[in-house]
């Protein structure tokens, strides 16, 4: 690289962005360093940051006429006949679906993990209540059993971040795919973008690197893009994408019920719903427009919004996503043809950055903003969604703090309940304390059993269960 040639390169298109600062420490550097900050730069869209200096300060960066909205139409869990045989009917649908093999999978794993203050991929960490077996294996034994369930290989797209998606490939790599063949995995990377203070200049993580952050999962679009991933789809004779994100341990990955309410529908995209646990619980709320669908993150929410109430005492805005989609794969395709219409959002967030004269500085309030896509804002893009309620314990627990609600400690919690449950309907005991809490640390692999019919298939007559078991093939 020709370090001169790039320095005035660079110094002239940064003036030009009124980021010049980038280059301030350029005289400090031995070449190794200016190689990788030059590298940098490349891949940051400039053009792109500069058009969103007009968001900074913003709360809500959509414009939503939230007067206009009301809660949502979902498909609750069956509770009439006429509810269970459809539920029957959307299952052999979906059966049918994941045999033909038209199928696919796509896992979002490229936030930052700062909340959960944890240092590597967040599909690495250690979810298992009892060996400690990671989400990304968790997840992979799941999709490893419905290829062996139903005689098909199921292609799996896994969305990293480009500074995550070395360590992430290493981590399936030394554990041989968890089993699962690594032609039908794709890795890609969701592209960076600059967190940048109150004028917009980008923020430095060191002398030579930018304080980058992922663009948010409706990044997806632009990555699916740029890594052709939809002529690889197509390839693969895939109709059908189940999306979910990679810190829920629950996720029903490709439910058939789910997936056959989707076709049933001939919906475009579909959602799963659970019933809000308080006004406050930070879950994208799910509501109707119009004719059509938004969804609303929590911090775009009023608190009168949020504690609005029905007559019967329930909230008025009581579904919540839980991140986990259908995405009908020629619905897919045209949006990532719009995928530089996509509205950003901004956030105001701590971000570890150096000053003027090139220390650290770890602030102890928001000092940053970052820009992000939603996939969510795809809804407005057609009229054709099928939103479907879950069950809360069946399906959702995700990892996000590392303390209190939605922690390593909830999801180890449910995760035992969940195994407690099909151990009691196979016929077992399992103790639970006052609050229904089952006693047992737990493990089933998915390769053992899915649910509780081949639980029932594979134990022994002399089985008795006890705190600590563990199930595997
Ligand atoms: C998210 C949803 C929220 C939903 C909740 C359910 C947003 C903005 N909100 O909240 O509506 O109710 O999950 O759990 O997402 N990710 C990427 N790239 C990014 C950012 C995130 O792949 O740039 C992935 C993460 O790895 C994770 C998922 O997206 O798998 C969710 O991201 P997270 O930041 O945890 O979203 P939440 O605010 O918790």
């Amino acid at each position: 690289m020709d370090l001169i040639a790039e320095y005035k390169k660079w110094a002239e298109r940064l003036l030009r962005y009124n980021q010049q600062h980038l280059l301030a420490f350029w005289d400090e550097l031995n070449d190794q360093d200016r190689t990788t900050l030059i590298q940098q730069l490349e891949d940051i869209d400039f053009e792109l940051l500069h058009s969103l200096h007009d968001l900074i300060g913003k709360k809500c960066s959509v414009n939503t006429d939230h007067a206009a909205i009301t809660p949502a139409d979902v498909h609750r869990l069956p509770q009439t006949k006429d509810e269970f045989d459809l539920q029957r009917e959307a299952c052999l649908a979906g059966e049918k679906a994941l045999r033909a093999g038209t199928v696919g999978v796509i896992l979002v794993a490229g936030g930052q993990s700062s909340r959960l203050k944890y240092e590597s991929p967040k599909g690495t960490f250690p979810v298992g209540p009892v060996t400690r077996r990671s989400l990304f294996q968790y997840h992979t034994e799941k999709i490893v059993a419905l290829e062996k369930k139903y005689g098909v290989e199921i292609p799996w797209y896994i969305m990293t971040n480009m500074f995550s998606i070395k360590e992430t490939e290493a981590f399936f790599r030394q554990n041989n795919y968890f089993g699962k063949n690594p032609a039908s995995i794709r890795f890609f990377a969701q592209r960076m973008l600059p967190s940048v203070d109150a004028e917009g200049k980008a923020l430095m993580e060191t002398q030579f690197a930018p304080a980058l952050a992922p663009d948010g999962h409706g990044g997806l679009l632009n990555a699916l893009r740029e890594n052709k991933l939809i002529e690889d789809m197509v390839h693969r004779g895939l109709e059908q994408l189940y999306y979910f994100q990679v810190d829920n341990p629950l996720a029903q990955i490709c439910d058939p019920v789910f997936i056959g309410r989707h076709i049933l529908a001939r919906a475009d995209i579909s959602a799963k719903t659970v019933k809000k646990s308080h006004p406050d619980e930070k879950l994208g709320n799910i509501v109707r427009t119009g004719n059509g669908y938004l969804v609303i993150e929590y911090t775009e929410l009023s608190s009168e919004e949020k504690n609005r109430k029905k007559e019967n005492g329930d909230l008025y805005f009581d579904q919540g996503s839980i991140g986990i989609h259908v995405f009908e794969r020629g619905f897919l395709e045209k949006i990532v043809e719009q995928a530089d219409k996509m509205p950003f959002h901004v956030s105001h967030k701590r971000v570890k950055c150096i000053d003027a004269e090139g220390n650290l500085c770890d602030p102890k309030t928001p000092n940053a903003y970052k820009f992000e896509q939603f996939i969510f804002d795809v809804f407005t893009q057609t009229k054709n969604i099928c939103v479907i309620e879950a069950e809360r314990s069946r399906e959702f627990s995700p990892i996000k703090n590392k303390e209190g609600d939605d922690s390593p400690d909830t999801a180890r919690r449910d995760l035992c309940n969940y195994f407690g449950a099909m151990l009691q309907q196979a016929g077992y005991d399992v103790p639970k304390d006052k609050n229904g809490t089952v006693m047992w640390k737990l493990e089933i692999s998915p390769l053992f059993a899915m649910d509780t019919d081949q639980l029932r298939k594979k134990l022994p007559n002399d089985f008795t269960p006890s705190d600590g078991l563990v199930l595997e093939t």
